[in-house]
Formats: C-alpha cells, sequence, structure tokens
C-alpha cells in the first residue's frame, strides 16, 4: 500500500513515475486503490434517490473503487445529541460507530442528495454533522436530484457551504439530476446515455482530487514520523477542531 505510515518509505517518492502520468492519463489501473465513501441523503420510504446512489455505487466499483454506501435507513442516527468525538472511544451508538470507520477510512465523500424545500434533506445534514475530523484533508463530489427539471441544483449550493467547513471541500464539477425517478433502473442503470458521459467526467475529476490528497496525506504522515521524508507540517498541526 503506497499510504501506510510504516515502513516509511526512505526515498520519499511515494509516487511513481508511472502513478503520476496515470493521474493525468486515461488509466486507473496503476494506481492505490481510492476508498471512497457514498452518503445517501434519504431516509423516507418511497424515496427514489436510491437509485441514483446505486449508479452511483455502480460507477465507482466500475472504476476501481473500493465504494462503501452509508444509507441512513441502514444506519440510523438520533437528532444530533453529542458528536461522534464526543463519546469515549468505543461507546457511540453502533451505526455511529461504524458510520464514523466507514468515513474515517475513506479519501473522499459523494453526497448523493435531493432537495428538500430548496436545501438539502434534514436527516443528510444530521448525519454530516456528527463527524468532524472523519472529513478533514479529503475531497467531496455532489450529486443532487430532484423530481422536477432543475435536478436540486438548489441544494447543490448549500451543500458547498456545508462541506466546505466540514473540511472536505467539493469538486468543481457536480451532478444534478433532473426527474430522478425516470433517470435510473432499480439497479441503478442509467436510462439515458447522457448520465453515462456526465458522470465519467464528474468521477474522474473527483478521482484526481481524491488521489492528490491522498498523496499529500501520506507525506503529512511519513514526514511526521521521518522528516527527512518531507517538510510539510504534521497533520495534526494542520487539523482543526
Ligand atoms: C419535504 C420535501 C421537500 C421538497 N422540496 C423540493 C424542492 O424544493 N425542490 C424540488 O425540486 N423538489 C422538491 N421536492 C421533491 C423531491 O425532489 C422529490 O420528492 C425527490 O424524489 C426527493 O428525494 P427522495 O425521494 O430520495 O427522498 C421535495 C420533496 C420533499 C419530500
Amino acid at each position: 500500500m503506497y499510504c501506510s505510515r510504516a515502513p516509511i518509505p526512505r526515498t520519499g517518492l511515494l509516487y511513481s513515475k508511472t502513478d503520476i502520468h496515470a493521474i493525468d492519463g486515461k488509466t486507473v489501473n496503476d494506481q492505490p486503490t481510492l476508498n471512497t465513501a457514498v452518503i445517501y441523503g434519504s431516509a423516507r420510504r418511497h424515496r427514489a434517490g436510491i437509485k441514483a446512489a446505486r449508479f452511483v455505487m455502480r460507477k465507482l466499483a466500475q472504476r476501481g473503487h473500493q465504494a462503501t454506501l452509508i444509507d441512513p435507513l441502514e444506519y440510523p442516527l438520533p437528532f444530533l445529541d453529542l458528536m461522534y468525538k464526543e463519546y469515549e472511544p468505543g461507546t457511540a451508538p453502533g451505526a455511529m460507530e461504524t458510520i464514523g470507520r466507514i468515513l474515517d477510512d475513506a479519501d473522499g465523500f459523494i453526497i448523493v442528495s435531493g432537495e428538500y424545500n430548496h436545501s438539502e434533506p434534514p436527516v443528510l445534514k444530521n448525519l454530516l454533522d456528527h463527524y468532524q475530523s472523519e472529513y478533514h484533508y479529503k475531497p467531496s463530489g455532489i450529486v443532487t436530484y430532484s423530481a422536477g427539471p432543475f435536478g436540486g441544483v438548489r441544494a447543490l449550493i448549500t451543500l458547498r457551504a456545508i462541506l466546505a467547513e466540514l473540511g472536505t471541500p467539493s469538486i468543481p464539477s457536480a451532478f444534478p439530476i433532473s426527474q430522478v425517478q425516470n433517470a435510473f433502473d432499480d439497479d441503478g442503470n442509467a436510462l439515458e446515455t447522457a448520465y453515462e458521459r456526465r458522470i465519467t467526467k464528474f468521477l474522474d475529476e473527483f478521482d484526481w482530487y481524491a488521489h492528490a490528497l491522498k498523496q499529500a496525506r501520506c507525506r503529512q504522515a511519513c514526514a511526521a514520523v521521518d522528516p527527512a521524508v518531507d517538510d510539510m507540517p504534521t497533520q495534526q498541526a494542520l487539523c482543526r477542531g
């Protein structure tokens, strides 16, 4: 694994030349695997957006990501009382521990969100608010959707501000989906070719940021143990909160 704390590569060359070319090139096969958490934002019994979340999961898997879906129906959280970090280690409710581990292991996040009254769904905000350091120095990508023609773009705006504050800035591209109920089949296959084309561009960009920040986090972790590797400040010194 290229981003392990031990053993520390003495050369400081954590990406090979081939890897760096691969970032700008078409193939990601010789890149380290990205762990990506897909955070889905609806717990409604008749939710339509789950098909969009499945579509994203399918596309990430095809690109070789280790993708994990965080579904608030599968991992229900209480309304925010204590944040995850406020529990003694190992004492948070089960779903909160599981989500915490998934977020911590992730190299980046894809948010799949509907638009409720021109904003993000409350179940999504509640989930996001429980965590903090788990997001830091990792990129996010925003997928929004709606039943109507506008693809949830107003929730996209609110999510950008929230994700920036959480320390997981969103990539410039976004992926709005209009009439989500007609866009995918139940397995998450796109019913329009335009979505296939657009998701490739969106995820290409997400991959670039995820690899770049993963490399930077790795250099920091190595430098914390062996200053000869790099002179970047330690992760702890830079972490907020
Ligand atoms: C409480 C609520 C508020 C909504 N507000 C909006 C809205 O502001 N703009 C919009 O385009 N659609 C709105 N819708 C319609 C949603 O786009 C549509 O129901 C979508 O399927 C919701 O995502 P979900 O089914 O995954 O929960 C709203 C739906 C709900 C339940």
